[in-house]
């Protein structure tokens, strides 16, 4: 009885805690498909053709319009529209890139002419938005000079071959029009195959009479249509939210009319696909058309500054990736749908079987998508891999690779809203200090400002900001503070004063300046699509601009989705105008990247005469797009001090790595709420492998700095610290490859293993870079282990105490507070630097530590990059690039240059680090034949030449237990940025 008693109360309070989840967020605050006019349109014409035998889409591609020049494919689409006889003109181009990259390309000609009129005196464009690229897509643009149009059998098609050895080709079916992607011969991914594809054409509006009230009729709904349709086949055409919708008390008035453009995109024989960030779910994108464990509504991208977001949601965050990969055994393919306005992703996956009698047990699982946006071109690129790597790549190269931040960037961040004087900055500062806790950033919210105008200091509470920021630049610290794109609307403020007088700020839909409210109360927006208004924003951050800026001073931009408190969705009216008179409408997504762009080029402009030694700018956004990656880093936003928070932040950021995004952290300790010290504590343990590791807090919180948590909490969060600006080598050099060739920096299970079917869905473990370094951190309350899947045929060591572990296996790995599960990989060289400092930039001339953990074929491989972690310098030579190498059967590790060319300033830089020596050597799962020798012999090359050969000696320490062998070497003291060599033999 007792028993029954306690699992019933069990029940309530899991039931009690799933309330509590569910109810944080707002939901009537946002649009779900059904109260956003065009999502449900396009639902309902899916649900029409899916559900009609014989659909035939409405499209076709005129086959005398088609021309085939150097790389590009022209032609019309007609649309034959349902109840009309009209015929729509949509020209046609698809592009294929030398890439292997190709571009399909749907405008409207009545609107690229302009030819459409709009309603209500609109100053609005009348294009459909075009100038998503001029943010996004930055390179690989190049045409392909070896794509051709072949001799196609049937005349109801144009075939095109293009991609590396013209292994790719694109079937362009005539009517309906369709386009089918192939590599090698087999079909991966597919354009309106299940006819989908909708362009909702220019019309003018006509009056129709009010329908009759029937009775038993509803009353219309907020934010659902008026008119209901009549029968399925019109669902399409129902005229509801045609020419404008309400939603949470605002009018959209749509000058404009329906506009949306949608297209379904198949990926035959892929059962999992990933991407499309922000969303606070699993890595594996889930099903949406509803059912057990499905979503109901589709994954949403509409910027949004979303209060307590909930877990496991396909609900809109604050950015926008609208990227997309598919995966199977052995084969990446991936979509960018570049588009700027609100966009709506439906996924289903469909089962068909081999054999017709096995009724779809061992069939094969294809996943469908269908992508719907209010306005704009209908624009994708199409990425057929084949691996991981080969379609981020070129996604990258599209859009861009990360930024390679400074030093400091990657190091620990200690954040909170807010510290309150430029003393109590002094004071954490010195606190961290004395209780050796590293750190390398301290950061001010914004009630640093005088009344929350940006750019001033409250006089009050931080009279001296650079005495301030002269005490952390004594232990090489920095300074973030945040500046937001709402300006107080008030009076002897000169920064809204010039705003106002340059009309720099988002204007209403009739033209006048856009008001609303944020953190200052009544506030503009600066609007940063204009040039103007960004040349007007750089100027802002100079240091004479800026006073009590300083060269340790860098930036934070929240609040950019934008973020309006009264406005609709907590942001601006659709209907608002921008730069050159597009509609907020079009590029809202892009909005947050403007910003950030504008700033980053003041930080840049900041420093632009001075010796270019602090020059490379941070920034760190809430709100982003495709191409973000460029500019700084992004955090998940206000997330809580709850552990299904802490759960959910690994797999959003192995979502963001997978997205060309992965400079990505979340707040440690949680945003909202007080963490318990447990949570605390597995949060900075956690953190310690986001690629942007800092704490932050509300201001309701409780101060929280790892000091105050008290033993052993304070010696286990300094633990983690020290373990993150150890390995900083290694972190760095992860960021070096992704901003040279896109690759995530902490990396899901099936990027690294493509062909582990098992490991598809994993996305609760990560690898750091190429270095084989496995952590899965805890991320429950009261857990003490953790089971660890290892892929492959390998051998798997635990980073501290060497324990081995073979794969393929799931391994339990011990994990009591104190303890990180963290692995290495065999086959792999890890470098770090062991010296506790204050902060990382102290740590420039330390000596490195070089982890060689030989697997199974005994062989090992690492590298590592290293530059002054501050400057461009780089980009003139100045950096180290170095491969280490254990080969087994010569018995010698060696140092080899990966240096890609030198420049002016290599030779300096290379002296500068003459003193920096490799001071130990681990060599873990040494072989046996070791024991009992004493020493190793060491060959260094200085100025091109052999130094001849010295020894140092060699600790043997024998297996044990379940542990590995493993060797030491100290103070080889070879040069880190020389060849070298030490030879076991
Ligand atoms: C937003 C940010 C949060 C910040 C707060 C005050 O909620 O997401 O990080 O502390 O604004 O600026």
């Amino acid at each position: 009885m007792a028993r029954r008693w306690a699992s019933f109360l069990l029940s309530c309070l899991a039931i009690c805690s799933l309330v509590t989840l569910a109810v944080t967020v707002k939901h009537e605050n946002f649009k779900t498909c059904a109260q956003s006019g065009f999502c449900k349109r396009n639902r309902a014409y899916a649900d029409t053709a899916l559900s009609t035998t014989n659909w035939a889409s409405p499209y076709s591609l005129d086959p005398t319009s088609v021309k085939f020049d150097r790389g590009i494919l022209t032609g019309t689409v007609i649309k034959q529209t349902i109840n009309t006889d009209e015929t729509v003109r949509l020209p046609l181009t698809i592009a294929f890139y030398e890439s292997g990259v190709a571009r399909v390309t749907i405008d409207e000609e009545k609107r690229q002419k302009g030819e459409i009129e709009l309603r209500h005196n609109s100053k609005a464009k009348k294009q459909r938005y075009n100038e998503a690229e001029q943010w996004a897509i930055v390179g690989g643009t190049k045409l392909s000079t070896g794509a051709a149009t072949g001799n196609s059998a049937e005349q109801s098609t144009t075939r095109v071959s293009y991609g590396p050895a013209s292994a790719f080709e694109a079937i362009i079916r005539h009517s309906p029009f369709g386009v089918e992607f192939k590599r090698g011969g087999e079909t991966h991914i597919k354009l309106n195959d299940r006819g989908l594809l909708n362009v909702e054409h220019w019309r003018p509006k006509i009056d129709k009479p009010e329908p009759e009230k029937k009775e038993g009729d509803e009353e219309k709904k907020e934010g659902e249509e008026a008119v209901v349709a009549e029968s399925e086949k019109d669902a399409a055409e129902d005229e509801g939210t045609w020419w404008d919708e309400s939603f949470g008390g605002n009018t959209d008035s749509k000058p404009r009319g329906p506009e949306a453009v949608a297209l379904d995109v198949s990926f035959p024989g892929y059962q999992h696909v990933y991407g499309v960030a922000e969303h606070a779910g699993p890595l594996s994108l889930k099903e949406t058309r509803g059912g057990e464990g499905k979503y109901d509504d589709p994954y949403r991208l509409y910027n949004s500054d979303v209060f307590e977001y909930e877990m496991d949601s396909p609900m809109t965050l604050y950015g926008a990736i609208p990227f997309m990969q598919a995966h199977k055994k052995d084969s990446t393919v991936g979509v960018l749908w570049l588009n700027a306005a609100e966009t709506w992703i439906d996924i289903t996956k469909s089962t068909t079987s081999a054999n017709p009698l096995s009724l779809g047990i061992g069939g094969t699982v294809s996943t469908n998508t269908h992508w719907i946006s209010e306005s704009g071109l209908l624009d994708i690129f199409v990425f057929l891999g084949p691996s991981p790597q080969d379609v981020i790549g070129s996604y990258s190269e599209l859009t861009g690779y990360t930024q390679l931040p400074q030093q400091f960037a990657i190091a620990y961040h200690q954040c909170r809203w807010n510290y309150v004087t430029d003393e109590d900055v002094k004071d954490v500062d010195r606190k961290f200090s004395r209780h050796k806790i590293p750190y390398d950033v301290i950061w001010l919210d914004i009630e640093y400002t005088e009344g929350k105008k940006y750019f001033t200091w409250d006089p009050m509470t931080f009279g001296d900001p650079l005495g301030m920021q002269k005490q952390l630049d004594e232990s090489e610290r920095k300074l973030v503070a945040i500046i937001d794109p709402h300006i107080k609307n008030e009076g002897n403020y000169p920064i809204v004063d010039e705003m106002k007088s340059k009309d720099l700020a988002v204007h209403n839909k009739d033209d006048s300046i856009y008001e609303g409210w944020c953190w200052p109360g009544s506030s503009y927006w600066i609007d940063c699509f204009s040039p103007r208004g960004r040349e007007w924003w750089k100027g802002l951050f100079r240091y004479d601009k800026f006073k009590g800026s300083a060269k340790n001073t860098f930036i934070w931009n929240d609040m950019n989705e934008p973020s309006v408190f009264n406005g609709p969705e907590t942001t601006m009216p659709k209907d608002n105008l921008h730069h050159d008179g597009w509609e907020h409408r079009d590029v809202h997504n892009l909005n947050g990247m403007t910003l950030v762009n504008a700033t980053y080029d003041a930080l840049l402009a900041r420093d632009k005469d001075e010796d270019k030694h602090h020059v490379r700018p941070f920034v760190l956004t809430r709100s982003f797009f495709s191409g973000s990656q460029r500019l700084g880093a992004m955090w998940t936003g206000d997330n809580q001090a709850a552990w299904p928070h802490l759960e959910a932040s690994i797999p959003m950021i192995l979502s963001m790595g997978i997205s060309g995004f992965p400079f990505s952290g979340a707040d440690v300790g949680g945003f909202f709420g007080n963490p318990s010290k447990e949570l605390l504590t597995r949060w900075y343990q956690a953190g310690a492998f986001y690629p942007f590791f800092r704490g932050h807090a509300h201001i309701d919180t409780r101060r929280r700095e790892p000091y105050l948590a008290g033993e052993p909490y304070t010696q286990i969060i300094t633990q983690a610290l020290r373990l993150r600006y150890s390995l900083l080598p290694a972190w760095y050099t992860a960021f070096h490859e992704a901003s040279t060739t896109g690759a995530p920096i902490v990396r899901p299970n099936y990027y690294v293993h493509p062909s582990d079917e098992k490991g598809f869905a994993i996305d609760d473990q990560l690898y750091l870079g190429s270095y084989g370094l496995l952590a899965k951190p805890v991320t429950k309350e009261g857990e003490v282990a953790q089971d660890i899947y290892l892929a492959d045929k390998e051998k798997y060591f635990d980073y501290f105490d060497y324990w081995m572990y073979e794969g393929p296996a799931t391994v339990s790995v011990a994990a009591p507070l104190e303890t990180i599960p963290l692995l290495m990989q065999g086959g792999h060289i890890i470098p770090r630097r062991e010296r506790p400092r204050r902060s990382s930039g102290l740590m420039r001339y330390d000596p490195f530590t070089l982890v060689v953990v030989l697997g199974n074929t005994g062989d090992a491989e690492g590298t590592l990059y290293l530059d002054d972690g501050a400057s461009f310098d780089y980009q003139d030579g100045a950096y180290i690039h170095r491969r280490f190498v254990y080969s087994a059967a010569m018995g010698t590790l060696s140092s080899e240059d990966l240096a890609v060319a030198t420049g002016s300033k290599t030779s300096a830089y290379l002296k500068e680090m003459e003193t920096v020596k490799v001071e130990k050597v681990i060599v873990v799962n040494a072989p046996e034949s070791w024991k009992g020798k004493a020493e190793v012999s060491i060959s260094e090359e200085l100025a091109g030449k052999s130094s001849g050969t010295r020894s140092v000696p060699l600790d043997w320490h024998a297996r044990e237990e379940g542990r590995a062998a493993w060797a030491v070497i100290r103070n080889p003291a070879v040069r880190i940025g020389s060849g070298w060599k030490i030879s076991f033999a």
